[in-house]
């Protein structure tokens, strides 16, 4: 309708007479509302339904029509698309603003990438992207934009009240001046290989999109047999699929480390543990990196442990062990050790009697979160793009986390220019950074 015809329109309708320059639906309506595609319909986003209850969910993508159905009766007015291409190919007859992302991993890289090339606000399941390339990628092409999207990668335990005190705790020299870091998960799920070809994908399922970007494996129904928000872990072990414990708990484990060190995209990486499997990320192992120096500390070493490997000989009368998924930070004066919910100080040098720490005062403290996603919403409506899990925060994260995998793989200590994302001390090792794509797949679309 013509601007002039809908002004008459309203007129004569009696509806009362507003006038707007912009699209009448969306986050620049009057009723402040987003217009959200969720690309991945059911699972883990069937998490989020309660919190999207206020927004407008204009678009469900699902490869599995039994997940559409279900989401489509909480949904019922949203567009159905089976390929998450064509949603965003339509994204402005969709008046889209953003897009929720809850589609297996080895999508989350394509998906964010296509997403900030159409300029929607992205909040991405954890981790962002599978490899070095699409974390760096993401990270990168939200920078360039970054005042006009906001982005927030899933780590929603980052809004517990203790990352933002162990936070404070480590930069404000509980215990002195921090010299090394420590992240770990103790969650083990070994697969020998892919899954040889079982039967045939059924007529409910759209196996080929489910592959998506990635080589072709042969269907087996034992990828699809876990429950709601539980079936990552049925995938997320094979490289064309996940990154194994890196991408699955290493996403929230390691944030609890990375919130605290204020860190920049590690500069070297390496790892022992398992042999390295072509088909399956390793389950035992300890990655090693070092982050460069920043204005408030000096380079430092951070670890991350994984599959029954723990860091060892720190602390002799604390079992580390008992802490399933946990970080520790030692510093010139002690250590500190944490969940994602609870931080202990461990004074430790002959003169660590706490004189040297003045605890900042209640209204100087990092103000909490208020909702994980609910931050990403209001960035999306506000003018402060900004959130605490951003693709740049997130994405460096995840980049020195992909990074370990590659030093791995090429069972070499890796040293790396983030810059120009690449190895510069073993040619060879760049391989591991990035994975190959099927036709009509690239991570630039
Ligand atoms: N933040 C957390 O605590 C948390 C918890 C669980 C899962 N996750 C993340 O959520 C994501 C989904 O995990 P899940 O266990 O729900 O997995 P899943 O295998 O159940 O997939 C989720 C949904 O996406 C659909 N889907 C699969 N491929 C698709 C495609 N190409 N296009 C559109 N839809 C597609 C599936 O049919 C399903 O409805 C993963 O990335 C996982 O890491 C995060």
């Amino acid at each position: 309708m013509e601007r002039r015809e809908f002004l008459a329109s309203a007129v004569s309708t009696g509806a009362g007479l507003l006038v707007f320059n912009g699209p009448l639906l969306g986050a620049t309506s009057p009723n402040n509302k987003l217009n959200i595609a969720l690309l991945g319909a059911h699972g883990r986003a069937s998490q989020h339904y309660g919190g999207l209850k206020g927004e407008n969910i204009v678009a469900l993508v699902d490869i599995n029509a039994k997940n559409m159905a279900l989401a489509a009766k909480v949904f019922p007015e949203a567009k159905q698309y089976v390929d998450w291409r064509k949603c965003l190919d339509d994204a402005k007859k969709l008046g889209l603003d953003a897009v929720m992302i809850c589609a297996p991993d080895h999508n989350h890289g394509h998906m964010s990438s296509w997403a900030l090339n159409r300029d929607l606000h992205i909040y991405c399941e954890k981790p962002l992207g599978i490899c070095v390339e699409e974390a760096h990628v993401c990270r990168t092409k939200w920078l360039a934009k970054k005042d006009k999207l906001a982005t927030q990668v899933g780590t929603q335990r980052h809004a517990h009240s203790n990352f933002q005190r162990v936070q404070e705790l480590v930069r404000d020299g509980a215990i002195g001046e921090l010299r090394e870091a420590w992240a770990w998960g103790s969650r083990q799920i070994r697969r020998p290989g892919y899954l040889s070809a079982e039967g045939q994908p059924p007529d409910w399922l759209n196996f080929d999109l489910w592959l998506g970007p990635s080589p072709f494996h042969p269907y087996n129904p034992a990828y699809f047999s876990g429950g709601p928000g539980a079936n990552c872990l049925q995938w997320n072990p094979f490289w064309d699929f996940g990154t194994g414990q890196v991408g699955d708990m290493g996403s929230h484990t390691m944030d609890l480390a990375w919130c605290a060190l204020d860190a920049d995209v590690a500069t070297t990486a390496a790892a022992e543990g398992d042999k390295p499997n072509p088909d399956t990320a390793p389950v035992a192992l300890h990655a090693s990196f070092t982050l460069p120096a920043n204005t408030w500390r000096k380079e430092i070493d951070l670890h991350w442990y994984q599959g029954g490997m723990m860091p060892d000989g720190i602390v002799g009368y604390i079992d580390l062990k008992k802490i399933g998924h946990g970080a520790m930070f030692r510093g010139s004066k002690g250590l500190l050790i944490c969940d994602f919910t609870s931080r202990v100080i461990v004074p430790h040098a002959p003169d660590s009697d706490l004189t040297y720490y003045k605890p900042r005062p209640k209204e100087q403290q990092i103000p909490p979160i208020k909702g994980f996603v609910e931050e990403w919403m209001r960035a999306c409506k506000g003018d402060n793009k900004t959130t605490t899990c951003n693709f740049d925060y997130s994405g460096k994260m995840m980049e020195t986390m992909f990074l370990g995998l590659a030093a791995h793989r090429a069972q070499a200590r890796l040293e790396y220019d983030a810059k120009a994302c690449k190895v510069t001390n073993n040619p060879a090792a760049n391989e591991f950074l990035r994975r190959k794509y099927r036709e009509g797949w690239p991570l630039d679309g």
